[in-house]
């Protein structure tokens, strides 16, 4: 797990105790390992380094600052999805030569922002956008350099609200109308179609998917070239998927076999927008015990991190991996199956204070005997947790904390009450 280890019997982020972290700063609390972020994009950056890769990180699966920070200083990019990840990217020190700007609705504000930084492409998602984006760049004596985003129509590959490369899906334009849409723009002032673009769905555990979209990609972009697109960037998008259960994610070594021939044929640069991958195992979400309770024959744990804090089990019935800060003795301090039945555990509903059924993080999980004020650490957490958190039921958000080392400083404070209501114009 990274630089998530156990230590006589308690867990630890890098050199620092979790349960010090917990008393230090409350729970819910979100607990980042510095190292681990930074060696993910070296893994990436190295496994890629024969085709110099702009490795743009995807900001949406962790948008704190001080982590876009991290990343721009280790050397990567930007993917954005909005005007604010793009005041996000800015902030944390990216420059818009190497952002990259997605999304099926970019509003005009959004397009003239990205015109007025600079971004490096528009990853344009509909004939409509490209006109929209040609013509408000054409009004402002600009051209707009753009990749087109492509739906390589791929088979299934992973959960259905997050595969965004199978036919039918909103993401981008269909492979069978991209060329038709690439030729009504030739010469048009306002943009310069410069890339391709694809991003296939997230989190993918096989590299075949990125081998067939590549193969289709390198047929477009030939097309593209025909028409007199000088196409030189070939974006494939994020994906890669982590380890959440066991060992199943792949090494970065894997989707570079397939996608870097990929590339060398199609003449382009690479870019990739990797975000679950580099930050994914690098969080634990920590959460305390307030009460166990048996009812209607299961056993619950509730403790005080709900899905306000984390919707990925309620929303795609994902899988995070949940074990005791300080494990008991009779249960082995890091099974290597965490979803086996192991002596000294019982199966066990986790669950939140919130006001919904589906306020859980687990089901029928063997778990040790948990008591109040017991911690939990949540694994893999480090993506698409704090940035899809809500205020729900009025919680006040989670604090953030990063840790390198020893040393461990805090990145977001919790919120207070008066938080809540610090946008509502007073009564
Ligand atoms: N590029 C584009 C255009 C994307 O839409 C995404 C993710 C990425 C890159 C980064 O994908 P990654 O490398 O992180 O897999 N909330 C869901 C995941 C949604 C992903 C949305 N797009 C979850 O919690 O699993």
């Amino acid at each position: 797990m990274g630089h998530f280890q156990y230590r006589d019997r308690a867990l630890y982020c890098e050199d620092v105790p979790a349960a010090d972290l917990a008393a230090r700063y409350g729970t819910p609390l979100y607990v980042y390992s510095q190292s681990t972020l930074v060696d993910n994009l070296k893994r990436l950056q190295e496994a890629f380094a024969a085709a110099e890769p702009i490795i743009c990180f995807s900001i949406k699966s962790n948008f704190n600052t001080h982590i876009a920070h991290l990343m721009a200083q280790h050397g990567a990019g930007f993917d954005v999805t909005s005007g604010g990840e793009l005041f996000r990217a800015l902030r944390a020190g990216g420059t818009g030569d190497r952002i990259v700007f997605a999304g099926v609705a970019k509003t005009d504000a959004e397009l003239n922002y990205g015109l007025d930084v600079g971004v490096r492409l528009f990853n344009v998602e509909s004939e409509a956008e490209l006109h929209r984006l040609a013509d408000i760049a054409a009004s402002r004596g600009q051209t707009a350099r753009v990749a087109l985003r492509v739906n390589p129509s791929l088979p299934p590959k992973t959960h259905v609200k997050t595969d965004t490369s199978v036919r039918g899906t909103k993401f981008g334009l269909d492979i069978e109308t991209i060329l038709d849409a690439a030729r009504e723009v030739l010469g048009k002032p306002g943009v310069a179609i410069a890339g391709l673009h694809m991003h296939l769905g997230s989190p993918i555990l096989d590299t075949k998917p990125y081998a067939d979209g590549a193969a289709r990609g390198v047929q477009v972009i030939a097309e593209l070239r025909r028409q007199g697109h000088p196409i030189e960037y070939l974006n494939m998008g994020g994906g890669f998927g982590i380890s959440y259960r066991k060992h199943e994610e792949l090494p970065p070594s894997a989707f570079a076999a397939v996608i870097l021939p990929a590339v060398r044929d199609s003449g382009c640069k690479l870019i990739l927008e990797p975000g679950r991958f580099i930050a994914g195992n690098a969080g634990v979400l920590l959460s305390r015990v307030i009460y166990t309770k048996d009812s209607g024959g299961r056993h619950f744990v509730c403790q005080d991190a709900g899905m306000n804090d984390l919707i990925r089990p309620t929303l795609y019935d994902a899988f995070h991996r949940i074990w005791p800060v300080t494990p008991p003795a009779d249960v082995p301090t890091w099974p290597d199956d965490c979803e086996a039945e192991m002596p000294g555990t019982r199966a066990t509903d986790v669950v939140g204070p919130v006001c919904e059924t589906g306020d859980f993080f687990a089901k029928d999980r063997y778990l040790p005997e948990l008591s109040r004020d017991d911690l939990l650490a949540v694994f893999s957490t480090g993506a698409y947790g704090m940035v899809m958190s809500s205020n729900y039921n009025s919680r006040p958000r989670a604090a953030e904390v990063m840790v390198h080392g020893r040393e461990h400083r805090l990145i977001r404070r919790r919120e207070t009450y008066e938080d809540l209501i610090r946008c509502e114009i007073e009564v």
